[in-house]
C-alpha cells in the first residue's frame, strides 16, 4: 500500500457534519492504527477565525463518550495534535493559497518516498459552495506532481435537488476532476449489513433460485426515526424525506437487493449492475405514492406555515426486467414515527396447495435489520412443539450481538473514509448512477413541489398515515398477525 505524507483536509471544519461524523470517524481510524502519525496530518478549513486550539476544543467532546473516555484519552491528545486549522472564505484565492502552503510544509517534513503528496479533501459543506470550493482546490491545492501521490475529493448529499440541478453540479465538478478522483458518499453503503448484501445473495446457494419474481411477492425497504426535524427544519423543508432518505439511502439499498450478479467484485462491475437496475425502474404512478407530514412540523419557525414538504413517504418502485416484473419494491421512510429502525423485508409468495391450512398465519419473510441491533432472520412456519399437530410462525435468527460477541461494528463513515484513502470506489455513487437515481424521482418531486401531490397529516409517534398501510395491502403485502420478532438479549 501507499506510504508517505497523507493530508486530510476537512472543509466546513466547524460545521455539524464535520463535528458529528467526519472527525469522529477520523479519530476512530487513528485509534485503530489506520492513520499513522508518521504520515498523516489533518487540516480544518472554514470561515470563522479561530485558532488550532479552539477547533480542537470544539470537536473534542464529539470524539469520545463517557464510557470510553479513559481508554481513549491518550490517543485523543495525540490525534488532536495532528489537527491544524486554516481560516478563509470558500471562494478566495488567498485562503486556499495559505491552505496549500500549510499542506506543503507538512509534506516536505514528512517526505519519505515517491507518492508523498496524497491529498484528500472532504467537503463537509452545503452543495451551494461545492463549485467555488472545487475550483479553488483545483487551482491552488492539488497534489505536487514532483512528489507524486493524488488529489481526491469527497462530497456529501444533497447532490442537487432534481435531475437538472444535479447534472449541473456534476458537470461543474466533472470539469475540474476526473471521475476516479470524486467520491460521492452515501453513508448507507458503509453500513455492515448493507455491505453484506452481495455476499448473502451471491455466496449462498440457498438464495440463488429463490431471488426472483417466481418466489418473491414483494420487497420493502423501510427507514423510521422516532424524532422529527428538530434544529434542521430550514434545510429539511427545502428537501423533504424523498430527497433526504429515499432517493439516496433507500434506493442504494434497493440496487443491492435487485441487481444481477456482477462479473467480478471490481467497483466498476458492481456499479455497472446498479445502474442497470435504476434504468429499469418505470415511472412512479401517483396512486402508488402516499405522503405524510407530522402534526407540529410547521411549528418550527424556519418552516413556512403552508409547507407541503413530506416528512413521511411510501412509494412503490417497479423494476421492469426479467427477474422483477410484477414485484413491488416498497420504499418507506418517516420522521417522528413510533420507532427508530431500518430494515429490508423480503416477503415470499404463498405455498401452493396448503395442506396445513396455515396460510393466514403469515408468509415466509427474510428480514435484514440494518439498525439498531443488526440481525438477519427468516420467518418460517414450523410445527408447534407439543402433542398436537399445529403450526406456528417462528424464525431462524442471526443476531449479530449474540453471534459475534465482542466484535464492534465499525461506523459507516469510518469504513468509507478508509476506502477513499485506499482508492476503492465500490461503495461510492458513480455519476451515471446518480443521474439515473434522479431520473426516477424528479417528476414526482416536481409535482410535490407544485403542491399537486399532497402530504397527509399524521400524529407524531405513530405509524404514519393509514393510507400508507392501505397502499401496502393493495400492493400485495400481507402483514403477519400474532407474531413478533424479539431481538435476543444477552
Ligand atoms: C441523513 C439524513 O443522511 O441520514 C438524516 O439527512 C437522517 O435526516 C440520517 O437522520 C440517518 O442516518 P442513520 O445512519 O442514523 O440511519
Amino acid at each position: 500500500s501507499e506510504t508517505g505524507s497523507l493530508s486530510i483536509i476537512v472543509l466546513g471544519a466547524s460545521g455539524d457534519l464535520a463535528k458529528k461524523k467526519t472527525f469522529p470517524a477520523l479519530f476512530n481510524l487513528f485509534h485503530q492504527g489506520f492513520l499513522s502519525p508518521d504520515e498523516v496530518h489533518i487540516f480544518g478549513y472554514a470561515r470563522s477565525k479561530i485558532t488550532d486550539e479552539e477547533l480542537r476544543d470544539k470537536i473534542r467532546g464529539y470524539l469520545v463518550d463517557e464510557k470510553n473516555a479513559s481508554v481513549k484519552s491518550d490517543a485523543l491528545s495525540k490525534f488532536l495534535k495532528l489537527i491544524k486549522y486554516v481560516s478563509g472564505p470558500y471562494d478566495s484565492e488567498e485562503g486556499f493559497k495559505r491552505l496549500d502552503k500549510a499542506i506543503s510544509e507538512h509534506e516536505i517534513s514528512k517526505k519519505t518516498s515517491e507518492g508523498s503528496s496524497r491529498r484528500l479533501f472532504y467537503l463537509a459543506l452545503p452543495p451551494s459552495v461545492y463549485p467555488p470550493v472545487s475550483k479553488m482546490i483545483k487551482a491552488w491545492c492539488t497534489n505536487k506532481s514532483d512528489l507524486g501521490g493524488w488529489t481526491r475529493i469527497v462530497v456529501e448529499k444533497p447532490f442537487g435537488k432534481d435531475l437538472e440541478s444535479a447534472e449541473q453540479l456534476s458537470s461543474q465538478i466533472g470539469a475540474l476532476f476526473e471521475e476516479p478522483q470524486i467520491y460521492r458518499i452515501d453513508h448507507y453503503l458503509g453500513k455492515e449489513l448493507v455491505q453484506n448484501m452481495l455476499v448473502l445473495r451471491f455466496a449462498n446457494r440457498l438464495f440463488l433460485p429463490l431471488w426472483n419474481r417466481d418466489n418473491i411477492a414483494n420487497v420493502q425497504i423501510v427507514f423510521r426515526e422516532d424524532f422529527g426535524t428538530e434544529g434542521r427544519g430550514g434545510y429539511f423543508d427545502e428537501y423533504g424525506i424523498i430527497r433526504d432518505i429515499i432517493q439516496n439511502h433507500l434506493l442504494q439499498v434497493l440496487c443491492l437487493v435487485a441487481m444481477e450478479k456482477p462479473i467480478s467484485l471490481k467497483p466498476e462491475h458492481i456499479r455497472d449492475e446498479k445502474v442497470k437496475v435504476l434504468q429499469s425502474v418505470i415511472p412512479i404512478k401517483d396512486e402508488e405514492v402516499v405522503l405524510g407530514q407530522y402534526e407540529g412540523y410547521r411549528d418550527d419557525p424556519t418552516v413556512p406555515n403552508d409547507s407541503n414538504t413530506p416528512t413521511f413517504a411510501t412509494t412503490i418502485l417497479r423494476i421492469d426486467n426479467e427477474r422483477w416484473e410484477g414485484v413491488p419494491f416498497i420504499l418507506k421512510a418517516g420522521k417522528a414515527m413510533s420507532s427508530k429502525k431500518a430494515d429490508i423485508r423480503i416477503q415470499f409468495k404463498d405455498v401452493p396447495g396448503d395442506i396445513f391450512k396455515c396460510q393466514n398465519q403469515g408468509r415466509n419473510e427474510f428480514v435484514i435489520r440494518l439498525q439498531p441491533s443488526e440481525a438477519m432472520y427468516m420467518k418460517l412456519t414450523v410445527k408447534q412443539p407439543g402433542l398436537e399437530m399445529q403450526t406456528v410462525q417462528s424464525e431462524l435468527d442471526l443476531s449479530y450481538k449474540q453471534r459475534y460477541q465482542g466484535v464492534s461494528i465499525p461506523e459507516a463513515y469510518e469504513r468509507l473514509i478508509l476506502d477513499t484513502i485506499r482508492g476503492d470506489q465500490q461503495h461510492f455513487v458513480r455519476r451515471d448512477e446518480l443521474k439515473a437515481a434522479w431520473e426516477i424521482f424528479t417528476p414526482l418531486l416536481h409535482r410535490i413541489d407544485k403542491g399537486e401531490v399532497k402530504s397527509i397529516p399524521y400524529k407524531q409517534g405513530s405509524r404514519g398515515p393509514a393510507e400508507a398501510d392501505q397502499l401496502l395491502k393493495k400492493a400485495g403485502y400481507m402483514q403477519t398477525h400474532g407474531y413478533i420478532w424479539i431481538p435476543p438479549t444477552l
